[in-house]
């Protein structure tokens, strides 16, 4: 008994005094560990008689129990001290006057949408908008999803809470039921983009809650996949700033679009960077097709007239892409190293003809 009153006595000092975590955790394989010195008493209580093992069993369980609850505590210890110390080292002080060298600027994603929205509106688009907060007819019902289709469960939409009428609104988890409020409001023939901010349930190092898209629209007679195909390589090749990309069109299925697609760009991974317009990968950009008769007529328009085609895509996801930006969530970490690094000029708006970027 004298011997694990020693040993125990021993193993808290040592946890009591490591400064840091991995002193802790050196103290922790000594004793816990599969060679510790603890773990190597219970190897001893085979070779004991029943009684003696009942006995020191029990105290040898106890003391392991209680240094691994006192290292626990401690390495909860240390990890808050070694949190106060950073948040210590690591303040800003909002309220001194910014240096000279801190200038502000434009938001990569701001940019990339800017200038997403400046080759469209060559290309003669309008701008159109809708709100944030949504209703289920716009987000989905309009866009032809069945009852049951799993977007509309609570794991990708966020739903406010119903309201007395049992109507329960949402963030928008996508920037198509801008096409319903424009088509239901607007004769065709129609021609926009709908650049904003999209909304889902969804977290890691490609998606964030908040991310931004922008829709396309066109409504005429007679228009079919030529059409969007060219207009979608046009767009991305002014947008990556090359003459050409090569693109392909992968069968998908939108509840919106009747054929849907997405478009793939040429690319090359070989360098550790991707490059557009060249080598022999494939990159997913964006989801398009053909508008589904059911939107059309949802939304008022004869479909035997009228036909048209729609796509969607990530500004986020382009902005990464075209200016190398490893991971979604540094854009929302407001770390002015990353902004100063990857931020634009307020001055140097972006057209076609000065230049994008
Ligand atoms: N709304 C789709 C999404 O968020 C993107 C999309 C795909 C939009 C195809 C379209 C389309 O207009 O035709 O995933």
């Amino acid at each position: 008994m004298t011997d694990l009153n020693t040993l125990e006595a021993d193993v808290l000092a040592q946890v009591a005094a490591a400064g840091d975590l991995s002193t802790l955790d050196a103290v922790r394989v000594a004793a816990v560990g599969k060679t510790g010195s603890i773990s190597g008493l219970l190897k001893t209580l085979g070779a004991m008689s029943p009684e003696e093992r009942k006995t020191q069993g029990a105290a040898i369980n106890a003391l392991r129990d209680k240094v691994q609850e006192a290292i626990a505590a401690k390495k909860a210890a240390l990890e808050a001290a070694e949190l106060d110390a950073r948040l210590a080292s690591e303040t800003l002080d909002l309220s001194l006057p910014a240096p000279y060298r801190r200038k502000g600027s434009v938001h990569p994603t701001m940019q990339t949408m800017d200038e997403m929205i400046s080759i469209f509106a060559e290309m003669g688009f309008a701008v159109a908008e809708g709100p944030d907060i949504e209703d289920d007819f716009h987000n989905f019902t309009a866009l032809n999803f069945p009852e049951k289709h799993p977007a509309r469960e609570m794991h990708d939409t966020f739903f406010f809470n119903p309201k007395e009428s049992g109507e329960r609104m949402l963030l928008r988890t996508h920037t198509s039921p801008v096409q319903v409020r424009t088509m239901v409001s607007q004769k065709p023939p129609i021609r926009i983009i709908a650049p904003g901010r999209t909304y889902r349930c969804d977290n890691d190092a490609t998606h964030t809650p908040v991310f931004h898209q922008v829709e396309g629209l066109v409504i005429d007679k007679g228009i079919h996949m030529g059409h969007l195909k060219w207009t979608l390589e046009t767009f991305l090749a002014r947008f990556f700033e090359t003459d050409a990309v090569t693109t392909q069109f992968r069968p998908h299925h939108f509840p919106f679009t009747e054929p849907s697609a997405e478009m793939d760009v040429q690319c090359d991974r070989s360098g550790g960077e991707i490059k557009i317009g060249q080598g022999t990968s494939w990159l997913e950009i964006l989801g398009c097709g053909m508008v589904h008769p059911n939107v059309l007529r949802a939304c008022g328009i004869d479909p035997d007239e009228y036909q048209g085609f729609a796509f969607g895509m990530g500004v986020d996801r382009l902005g990464m892409l075209k200016y190398g930006m490893p991971d979604l969530r540094d854009m929302w970490s407001s770390d002015v190293r990353w902004l100063s690094h990857y931020g634009f000029s307020a001055f140097a708006a972006p057209n076609p003809a000065s230049g994008l970027s």
